[in-house]
């Protein structure tokens, strides 16, 4: 089922999020329903908070990279209770986007080496380091567990630059190709 997305301005998007465990009710309904919606967005990446739940999941989908990196063909990963262990290598910068901001993309600089603790879907847990484009993805997924907003992540100066759009957002004067939320 696809799910409406919560855009800026929603509370949720800044609520404290909650880990889970395998008790969670309908879990893999609900990772399905976040594979779904990212997919019907064309999103790379999703977190729960960004479909109203405060809790600690994100899943993204590198595929959409895998004409340049043929190791991400059907890149496809859940993350659960997700702990940030280290970052690492250079400051890299990238013109970002989120689902939560329809049409805003904006350079952010991110570490290029993430080392992240992490439950599967099946519950089973990993210890990993991720660079490239996924370790992007997982810093900004991560993030919104957090309740930090990639916007945040800008220089002051941009954000004043970019305080209409964003104000805009907030009134739902925007358009999508996808459900939103506000
Ligand atoms: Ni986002």
């Amino acid at each position: 089922m696809i799910l409406p997305i919560y855009v800026y301005g929603s509370p949720v998007l800044k609520k404290e999020t909650e880990e889970i465990d395998s008790t969670y009710p309908e879990l893999q309904t609900f990772i399905a329903d976040m594979f779904e919606t990212m997919a019907n967005s064309d999103g790379i990446g999703l977190a729960a908070p960004q479909v109203g739940k405060s809790i600690r999941v994100f899943v993204l989908d590198a595929s959409p990279f895998a004409d340049d990196n043929p190791e991400l063909k059907d890149y496809k990963k859940v993350f659960i209770n997700p702990k940030i262990l280290e970052l690492a290598g250079e400051r890299i910068c990238y013109n970002e986007g989120c689902l939560s901001f329809p049409k805003l993309h904006e350079d952010v600089y991110r570490e290029s080496h993430v080392k992240i603790e992490y439950f599967d879907e099946n519950f089973e847990k990993h210890e990993d380091w991720f660079d490239g484009i996924v370790a992007r993805i997982i810093q900004h997924e991560y993030d919104h567990l957090e309740g930090k907003l990639f916007t945040e992540r800008l220089s002051t100066i941009r954000r004043k630059l970019i305080a209409s759009k964003l104000k805009r957002i907030t009134k739902g004067d925007f358009s999508a190709s996808y459900k939103t939320k506000l």
